[in-house]
């Protein structure tokens, strides 16, 4: 079987990486980290979501990197953004944001050939504590799960961890969509589901590289797809939130790709 140029091949095989591995998404996750960023001082009340989409592509290929999204599938933006009750995958256009809302902005890039893919938490002029909490709740959930990732713990840690506490702050943890392993693949084996038994699913073994991606709601777990294919909403219409970093399985512990140079990474609005 021959790789496709948009990473849109699954091996269906864990793969475990040596150092170029390594080095390769070191590389890829620092510019996925710098472009989130760099979006940072342009979420700002009646920006309109496609010009963000617009600076987050041109500062990928700026960088001599490609936007892996971009006719992913049929995709046609660079990344994604998903405000208030969209859970993620939502398309950048002429929908403007506007003050009090929360929004996801989901970018990966490829960077000679290795996958970089995270996302957070914008928050758009002031916001509401209920909002807030939500972010908070999902930032804190994401850490939960990227604290189970050692060698010998099982992808069924990192999934019970995150449902345990995000349903303990009385919110919902999203089944519909996983995380997924990723190196020169954007999206393969194995699932990180974000809900599950402890001690169940694959073995951890250094080497592996995945994302944790949870989508929280205030509401009920449900979600529904709109027609365009792509955007996914609460059934319920309450409020969702996503945190995403891409990372390797080390000897002892993790390492994030994604983690953000200048420590962007936690939500703004979570300040103090
Ligand atoms: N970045 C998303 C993820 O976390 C995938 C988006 S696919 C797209 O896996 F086509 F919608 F961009
Ligand atoms: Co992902
Ligand atoms: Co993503």
């Amino acid at each position: 079987m021959t790789d496709t140029l948009d990473g849109d091949y699954r091996t269906g095989q864990i793969k475990l990486h040596g150092p170029e591995g390594f080095e390769g998404m070191r590389k890829a996750g620092r510019l996925a980290a710098e472009c989130l960023d760099m979006l940072e001082p342009y979420v700002v009340p009646g920006v309109v979501t496609e010009k963000l989409d617009d600076l987050a592509r041109e500062f990928i290929l700026d960088h001599g990197a490609l936007p892996a999204c971009l006719g992913y599938r049929g995709y046609t933006k660079t990344v994604c953004i998903s405000p208030n009750h969209v859970v993620c995958h939502g398309i950048p256009g002429e929908r403007t944001l506007r003050e009090g809302d929360i929004a996801n902005i989901d970018v990966t890039v490829i960077v000679d050939g290795w996958h970089g893919d995270t996302s957070r938490m914008y928050g758009v002029g002031a916001v509401a504590p209920r909002a807030k909490r939500l972010v908070d709740v999902t930032y804190e959930a994401l850490e939960r799960g990227l604290a189970q990732v050692k060698p010998g713990n099982r992808t069924g840690d990192i999934g019970a961890a995150i449902q345990q506490y995000v349903e303990s702050m009385r919110c919902s943890v999203v089944r519909d969509f996983c995380g997924h392993g990723l190196g020169r693949v954007f999206h393969d084996a194995p699932n990180i589901l974000h809900f599950g038994q402890k001690g169940t699913g694959e073995v951890l073994k250094a080497g592996m590289f995945f994302t944790i991606e949870p989508m929280v709601n205030l509401g009920k777990h449900p979600v529904k797809l709109l027609a365009d294919g792509w955007t996914a909403v609460t059934r319920d219409k309450s409020l969702s939130a996503q945190c995403e970093h891409s990372v390797g399985v080390t000897e002892d512990g993790v390492e994030i790709f994604t983690a953000s140079p200048t420590g962007q990474f936690r939500p703004a609005i979570l300040a103090a």
